[in-house]
């Protein structure tokens, strides 16, 4: 018997009321809110396609299908394309293979059609900076009265990309996976009905083979996954104005059933501010930057930067930019924030 649960919906004021006694909440359930989207100053513009065409439509992209790969058996196919290109298709998706004619970068037209999937373009950058106007269209950018600390962590938005846009035809699939970097992160629904399957963290052994990657949820191959059945599945359909809440390492798996405009949001607050200094992901994106050029921060001899890692790298510059900016400005808030950062990252071993 497969153990199922449904995932909980709450309207915005309960969530409100069970964060408050319980800040955490989320490391042990995700919840569906209702109501909280509906506040955004954009909530109506940004569920029109034009509209998201004249703001966002030269920027570039990869369209997939899957959105993604977690799982080795399964081959990605891809074509780099323009978001209003991308568009185009999701108008008239039986003319891919006019509109993405020589730019398949992974795959063809042929195994495109093998995969029976649309192309989902999932990787659109739309923020690259904390002071971006485009936080002003989605205020409050994290359900209330959560903390979001994004803006205060140094690079937060340069290092990685943690804001998504969405826009994906009828069986778009987002493969299980966990999210980088141990953020939280919210699925909200402006457009649209996504079905969505979750595991805990806890569960991960049962979902997780470290030879072939995660278990592919609509097709649960028992060879390689013989203990899926123990895990909990946790099960719910998300509707235009809802939002999805998960915690850190809270295992997704994502279906558009209905034509789909959403977005999506990783933070990070005082309850996940251990699991995001730990984490190597963005660590080792921002060595690798670093490696590049090592002259801008005067920190490491050419030495250590032939032998240590990108991780060493990111976490010692991560460290002395932190130091250097508590020594010009030590109180407040925000100093106070990245004391607790620096902390974290001071406890890891190197
Ligand atoms: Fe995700």
């Amino acid at each position: 018997m497969v153990k199922q649960k449904n995932i909980p919906i709450v309207t915005y004021e309960e969530f409100q009321e069970r964060a408050k006694s319980n800040p955490n909440l989320l490391a042990k359930s995700p919840f569906i809110v209702e109501g909280y989207i509906q506040n955004w100053p954009c909530y109506e513009e940004w569920r029109n396609l034009d509209y998201l065409r004249k703001k966002f439509g030269k920027l570039s992209a990869y369209a997939c299908s899957p959105q993604f790969t977690t799982n080795s058996n399964v081959k990605l196919t891809r074509v780099k394309t323009r978001f209003d290109q991308y568009l185009d298709y999701l108008k008239n998706p039986e003319k891919i293979e006019e509109i993405y004619e020589g730019l398949w970068c992974d795959g063809s037209y042929e195994t495109f059609l093998a995969q029976n999937k649309p192309l989902y373009c999932g990787s659109l950058r739309i923020i690259q900076e904390a002071n971006d106007r485009i936080f002003d269209d989605l205020n409050p950018i994290v359900p209330k009265p959560l903390e979001n600390w994004n803006s205060i962590l140094p690079f937060y938005y340069k290092i990685c990309n943690h804001f998504w846009l969405y826009v994906s035809l009828p069986g778009a699939l987002t493969p299980l996976h966990q999210d980088n970097n141990g953020t939280f992160a919210y699925l909200a629904q402006l457009d649209g009905r996504k079905r969505v399957t979750l595991y805990s963290p806890e569960d991960f052994d049962f979902y997780h083979n470290s030879k072939v990657g995660f278990l592919d949820v609509l097709n649960p191959n028992d060879e390689e996954f013989p203990k899926w059945r123990s895990a909990t599945k946790w099960t719910g359909e998300l509707t235009q104005g809802q939002a999805l809440m998960m915690g850190t390492d809270w295992a997704h798996h994502v279906v558009t059933i209905e034509q789909s405009i959403s977005v999506s949001l990783d933070f990070v607050n005082q309850n996940n501010i251990s699991a995001y200094a730990a984490s190597e992901q963005w660590a080792n994106s921002f060595g690798r930057r670093v490696k590049m050029k090592p002259e801008a921060l005067g920190l490491f001899s050419s030495e250590e930067l032939k032998k240590k890692s990108d991780v060493y790298i990111g976490r010692k510059a991560m460290r002395s930019i932190l130091k250097n900016g508590l020594k010009n400005n030590n109180n407040g808030f925000d100093g106070s924030i990245r004391k607790v950062f620096l902390s974290e990252l001071e406890s890891l071993s190197e």
